[in-house]
């Protein structure tokens, strides 16, 4: 257990005074608290190509340029935003990626990537280094052949260790390893855990995962109620010295939540985060698909404090705890709020009649 009860509850009554105040204080002032964190959707091309790849979704012809997304991070200086990170596809498909976040970070944003690591060797780990980037979160989804056979390339459970390696020498602010949970990598979870601890690796990200893109033939990865419940049980016993961090895909944990844990269950979507997508169509998170349902605006044509303001209304009036048949009656409603958007397309947002 990584929290005694009264601490987790103690930290859970001030989740929801924080959620309330940040709401209370939009109805107010009628202005919304600006969003702390931006992840940035940069492209959709990649080297590798993982057999459960959310971001085959969609594809774009275009992508936003080095300009079009430096204004915006303008922007967001002004709006007094505290993070901007990059994710994809691959981020290092874009050459300018790097000139990208050395811009945020001259402007005052904290800086992150994720990665597969396939391109991170010494020159670029100095260049990293040189963009001044905060956080850097590597991919690893199994041992040498599992990685490598669900990612489809031979060299990149190797590569993504030898970056891991070469990012421990410049002591980053966060380096962390992350790694989607299914069907096909459950097994290894120890052995992951026993090469995580042997690499002085000191955060590990855990998600299941989502039925977007290859994956949306969710049986074929999706953990079933014994392994999930598996997967709970091994994070509770093996949460030192490994810090190991739920994803906002895994909303209320049922009996889990106080014990696994380490802060109460908050999506940030549209609260204090929101994604800005390959072409520049804003959303609560790269997972959630490219559609009218979730894209409130676009940076090409609206300011992002304009989208920020005036968007995300569902997200911030907790319109499914209400509209949800189940999560109406819920007694634990105010504990997840609903669940993942995302999971709630494959009908798998609710861990807690799950287990
Ligand atoms: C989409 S990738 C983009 C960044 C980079 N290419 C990488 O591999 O880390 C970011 C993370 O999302 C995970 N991911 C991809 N598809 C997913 C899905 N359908 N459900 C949950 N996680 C997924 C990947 O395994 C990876 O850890």
């Amino acid at each position: 257990m990584i929290r005694t009860n009264w601490a987790y509850k103690l930290e859970q009554y001030a989740a929801l005074r924080y959620r309330k105040k940040i709401l209370n204080r939009t109805k107010k002032s009628k202005i919304q608290s600006p969003p702390s964190y931006i992840l940035w959707d940069c492209t959709r091309r990649c080297n590798l190509k993982c057999e459960h790849c959310g971001a085959t979704k969609e594809t774009y012809d275009r992508e936003l340029s080095s300009e079009e997304i430096k204004k915006v991070i303008s922007e967001l200086r002004a709006m007094k935003t505290r993070m901007f990170s990059v994710t994809g596809g691959e981020p290092f498909m874009r050459k300018d990626v790097l000139d990208v976040l050395s811009f945020a970070h001259s402007q005052g944003l904290k800086t992150g990537i994720a990665t597969n690591g396939f391109f991170i060797d010494k020159p670029m780990v100095k260049k990293i280094k040189e963009a001044g980037v905060d956080s850097i979160q590597i991919s690893l989804d199994g041992l040498e052949k599992t990685h490598n056979t669900i990612r489809g390339d031979s060299q990149s459970f190797q590569r993504a260790i030898q970056a891991l390696q070469y990012l421990q020498e410049i002591d980053l602010p966060v380096l962390s390893v992350a790694t989607t949970i299914t069907k096909n990598n459950f097994r290894e979870l120890e052995k992951i855990w026993d090469l995580l601890v042997d690499l002085q690796v000191k955060i590990w990200r855990i998600s299941v995962v989502m039925p977007i893109g290859r994956a949306e033939i969710k049986d074929q990865f999706l953990l079933d109620t014994s392994q999930m419940n598996h997967l709970f049980a091994f994070i509770e016993e093996n949460s030192k010295p490994l810090e190991i961090r739920i994803a906002e895909n895994l909303p209320y944990l049922a009996h889990y939540e106080e014990r696994i844990r380490r802060e109460p269950f908050l999506c940030p979507v549209g609260i204090t985060a929101c994604c800005i997508g390959v072409d520049g169509n804003v959303r609560g998170c790269p997972e959630q698909p490219d559609i009218p349902d979730f894209i409130e605006g676009n940076v090409l044509q609206n300011s992002i404090a304009d989208i920020w303001q005036y968007g995300f209304k569902k997200y911030r009036c907790n319109e499914t705890l209400f509209k949800d048949e189940t999560c109406k009656h819920c007694v634990e409603k105010y504990r997840c709020f609903g669940g993942c958007y995302v999971m709630r397309i494959g009908n798998i947002h609710c861990i807690y009649n799950l287990i």
